[in-house]
């Protein structure tokens, strides 16, 4: 009786003890709050004095978009994006610094008096700091705005010695004029375990999924706690013939060049947009996944955005980035990854899928997730089918030659036999164009692949890779337009048997031979936003700012061997 008395009490203890600590961890918007009070709140928020900087931290992200792009400092919603769920459905998807910030938002179609409101939830994300090597971060080609790298703030990571004691078994020093990447060269490119500094943690990621939405209409939402308003609009309804316009484009990056494409992206206005793998080319330094997201912002939030997993995504941290900030429908479509999905609207049906970056052979989950995907296509519904995948199988550039062939050797004949019409890549810095083709041979009931990756990393363009670098020659018989300048490439379908393709050039670039600083007060990146003078002025490949576009000067991107290069644009019908 003694005894059941006191583990009765020490139960009960327990139980106080624990409405305690949940009572003083509640956070302190919520609680006997209204909504009102909570939103005027959050409203007349104010971030605190900004800390001086510790060690065991990143400099606020938040802080430097700020002051770096001159962004509404009252707002802390930022990088707002939105896929496709399931049908009728929209995954809208933004980041904060603050955790206090709720993960929801009201929404209405335009021109309605009807406003809905949907919760949603919060993603935060950790990963080991691995990084390639001081080259690739210390030297961005292409230029600004790409994030500097800094240097010190590495040393000041690995420096353990700085914040813990000697006889810790993860104290580690590096002396001021000591080289950091020798440091992480002994611990395979990544900051020693042991050191409670080598973890990155992400600003948090609010995602919200709005319901019951329409096709072809446009959509107004506001995430609750900001002023910002966002509009998109909705692709048309499964089986609405077209015309129905889809925005391509690959290896992206963050710099002048990507800026001036994505420009011409959202000047073409998609209804859909693809990003065929490598987006920010963060390269494990994850600040640039912020950069990424809000220059992209004005793209990625007014349409639905699909994107598949590219060798940047995956090298230094698996994809983990990716993940957690562009989060696909992959579930919604019977996929166990999220790396591969598909998504029907409109007159297609588009599959993405990992390529080489996951098994492909015959009955590994790839291979059965899409065969099982096509099989599940009716043609009557969605006459065009799309695959996506990074890395291509056609490709007449020596960079990246044949990278693909085992995946090709494995599912050419699987998405030729059911009928796929095209296949968009990227990977290879150029943009090709195939003529129908299965097996390297013309073929009139072949798919037609189209290499976009040519967006405007800081890699520079394909012209300097590969054993000879440059284009293979005599160019394939199956190879149809090619060339290495910059640009995106647009989709337009205009019923259920013809479609129009078209590339545009946006930038033609030249090497920097002399290393001559670039005269960054040529380059605007979005005027009010832009980051001068924030990284090395010195890049290996450099653009004018003015060579591309066919009303701009004629040009060619220097070292390009290609018969087309000084194309300023591709265009071709597929017939069906
Ligand atoms: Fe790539």
């Amino acid at each position: 009786m003694n005894l059941s008395f006191r583990v009765l009490a020490l139960l009960l203890t327990v139980w106080v003890d624990a409405q305690k600590t949940s009572f003083t961890l509640r956070p302190p918007i919520s609680g006997a709050l209204t909504r009102a009070e909570v939103i005027s709140r959050l409203r007349s928020f104010r971030p605190p004095a900004a800390p001086q900087r510790r060690l065991s931290s990143f400099p606020s992200v938040s802080k430097r978009f700020r002051e770096d792009w001159q962004l509404d400092v009252d707002d802390l919603i930022e990088q707002v994006k939105v896929a496709p769920g399931r049908q009728g459905e929209a995954v809208v998807t933004w980041l904060t610094k603050d955790r206090h910030l709720p993960s929801a938002l009201q929404y209405a179609a335009a021109g309605s008096l009807f406003r809905r409101r949907a919760d949603g939830q919060v993603n935060v994300y950790t990963m080991q700091i691995c990084l390639p090597n001081s080259e690739v971060m210390l030297d961005p080609l292409l230029g600004p705005p790409n994030i500097a790298f800094d240097f010190n703030q590495l040393s000041a990571l690995i420096n353990s010695s700085s914040f813990l004691p000697k006889d810790s078994d993860s104290w580690r020093y590096l002396p001021p004029e000591g080289d950091p990447w020798d440091f992480l060269a002994r611990t395979n490119y990544c900051i020693d375990y042991k050191n409670p500094k080598a973890y990155y943690t992400s600003p948090y990621i609010h995602s919200v999924t709005l319901t019951n939405l329409r096709g072809g209409t446009d959509y107004n939402f506001q995430p609750e706690g900001s002023s910002r308003r966002f509009s998109f609009r909705t692709p048309p309804d499964v089986g609405v013939p077209g015309p129905y316009k889809l925005g391509v484009w690959a290896d992206v990056g963050v710099t002048n060049v990507s800026f001036a494409v994505m420009t011409k992206m959202l000047q073409l206005d998609p209804d859909l947009l693809l990003t065929v793998g490598d987006l920010s080319y963060a390269d494990g330094w994850a600040e640039r996944w912020d950069i990424f997201g809000v220059m992209m912002e004005p793209l990625m939030s007014s349409r639905y955005h699909l994107a598949v997993p590219g060798n940047h995504e995956l090298i230094q941290n698996n994809g983990i980035d990716l993940i957690h900030r562009y989060p696909m429908p992959f579930r919604e479509s019977g996929s166990g990854s999220p790396f591969m999905f598909a998504h029907e609207s409109g007159p297609v049906f588009v599959i993405g899928m990992a390529g080489s970056y996951s098994e492909t052979d015959t009955g590994s989950a790839q291979w059965v997730f899409v065969e099982e995907k096509l099989r599940q296509v009716n043609r009557a519904r969605t006459p065009w089918v799309i695959v996506m995948f990074h890395t291509p199988w056609y490709n007449s550039n020596n960079a990246h030659y044949l990278e693909g062939i085992k995946h090709q050797w494995d599912m050419e004949e699987m998405l030729y036999n059911h009928g796929v019409d095209v296949v968009f890549n990227g990977h290879v810095h150029s943009y090709e164009r195939s003529h129908p083709v299965f097996n390297f041979s013309k073929d009139e009931c072949g798919i037609t692949h189209i290499v976009v990756g040519d967006a405007g990393n800081y890699e520079g363009p394909a012209t300097y890779e590969g054993r000879p670098p440059g284009w293979k020659f005599p160019q394939p018989a199956w190879s149809a337009f090619r060339e290495a300048s910059y640009g995106p490439g647009m989709l337009t379908v205009l019923n259920a048997t013809h479609a129009e393709w078209r590339w545009h050039r946006v930038a033609c670039v030249y090497e920097n031979k002399d290393h001559h600083p670039v005269n960054l007060s040529k380059f605007t990146y979005d005027g009010s936003r832009q980051s001068l003078g924030r990284t090395r002025p010195i890049t290996a490949y450099i653009w004018d700012g003015a060579s591309g576009p066919s009303e701009g000067p004629p040009c060619t991107t220097e070292s390009d061997n290609s018969d087309q290069k000084f194309e300023a644009s591709d265009m071709v019908m597929l017939v069906r």
